[in-house]
């Protein structure tokens, strides 16, 4: 391994574009002449082709994830201050959209292993009130999908999942996503499945939800200009979903290859004091991102420094828990509610792992994890 410094990006989202250059130029120039901007013909076939993959009966496009999140919440016809539980540790979306329409954000501990909701943090937050769950697969690992089903289905309340870190991440035999009563996606740029800008999708097999949350996304129009519901205007480019057609014939080699990478991250780091992210049987983790935990915060950050300093980036994801953001500061929150969560926060770091990076790099960075913790 030379000693010099090498440059390693967290992400490269032009290497998308580079390594599938020729088909994705020829379907953006498609598009582009043919002045279908709006739900041209791509839109539904790139639809029909993620149900394909999925194995699921319908598949909504929309702008974004967080669109999604908010179509599912919307389709479900919840009434002001119901309760969706929901995980405390996770980017925003979830509870936001919760938040934004009303509805009531009923956070939930995590497993410090799996970084997912688990069914028994869920099991203590259901009240009469509780309208929905919403279960988020995170960096491409997988919730208890089996234990959470369960108690669902035994207090007889609707799971929404969230697998925009997870798509094309397996439970047993299924595809992650295919297993509540309806799941959101995003395709923003650092996606497993990504299109070069914002992007999103709501799936599910229940036509009747399908249907709804399809005229939710058109302004709830039942046809032109005839309004059955109040709905946003929340649909996938043309482009996007040309870009995406093209990206989805690549989804499982890319998969494959982040799974090589996180094999090569735990043979390299396995005699360290750390703690890397664990394969469960049965699931097939999509690695769309690699989090390792380390034991405080300031070992987290002085690597997070450390590593910056040799050229290599990391990111934290996430640093502050849901739960204890300002914005959520009006449901009454506090430290400590969430131990696992707020722990997560200060022990986290994910390392480089998209489909662009090198084994070469890869060595690098593992070079220096081990320099850094063997002389620390
Ligand atoms: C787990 C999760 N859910 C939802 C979203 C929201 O997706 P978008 O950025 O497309 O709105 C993200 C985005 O990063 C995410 O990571």
């Amino acid at each position: 391994m030379p000693d010099c410094k090498i440059k390693v990006p967290f992400f490269d989202a032009s290497a998308n574009y580079i390594s599938n250059r020729l088909q994705i130029d020829e379907a953006v120039k498609k598009v582009l002449e043919s002045g279908s901007y709006i739900n041209g013909p791509e839109v539904g076939l790139f639809a029909d082709s993620l149900a394909n993959y999925l194995n699921v009966d319908h598949v909504v496009p929309c702008a974004n994830g967080t669109d999604a999140l908010c179509l599912a919440l919307m389709g479900m016809d919840l009434k002001r201050n119901d309760e969706v539980i929901v995980p405390a540790f996770n980017f925003i979306a979830a509870a936001e959209a919760i938040a934004f329409l009303g509805l009531v954000p009923v956070f939930a501990d995590v497993d410090s292993h799996h970084f997912n909701i688990c069914a028994k943090s869920i099991e203590e937050k259901i009240t009469s009130k509780t309208k929905a769950i919403i279960v988020v697969h995170l960096f491409g690992g997988a919730a208890s999908m089996d234990d959470i089903i369960r108690v669902a289905n035994q207090h007889q309340i609707p799971v929404i999942e969230d697998v925009a870190q997870s798509l094309g991440s397996e439970y047993g035999e299924k595809k992650l996503g295919t297993f509540g009563t309806i799941a959101c996606t995003s395709f923003f740029p650092t996606k497993n499945l990504a299109c070069f800008g914002d992007g999103g999708a709501v799936f599910t097999n229940n036509e009747k939800l399908a249907h709804k949350v399809k005229m939710l996304a058109n302004h709830g129009q039942q046809q032109k200009y005839v309004h059955k519901y109040i709905g946003v205007n929340s649909r996938l480019d043309t482009l996007q979903a040309a870009v995406l057609l093209c990206q989805l014939n690549t989804l499982d080699q890319d998969i494959e290859h982040r799974r090589t990478l996180a094999k090569r991250y735990a043979n390299g780091l396995c005699d360290l004091t750390i703690l890397l992210p664990e394969e469960t049987a049965g699931i097939k983790h999509s690695y769309n991102q690699y989090c390792i935990q380390l034991s405080d915060f300031q070992q987290r950050d002085d690597l997070k420094k450390y590593l910056m300093d040799q050229g290599i980036s990391t990111m934290i994801y996430y640093s502050q828990p849901n739960h204890l953001q300002e914005a959520f500061g009006s449901f009454g929150y506090k430290a400590g509610d969430f131990p696992v969560a707020e722990q997560l926060c200060n022990k986290v770091l994910a390392l480089p792992v998209s489909p662009s990076l090198t084994f070469e790099h890869q060595d690098y960075i593992i070079e220096q994890i081990k320099r850094f913790l063997q002389n620390g």
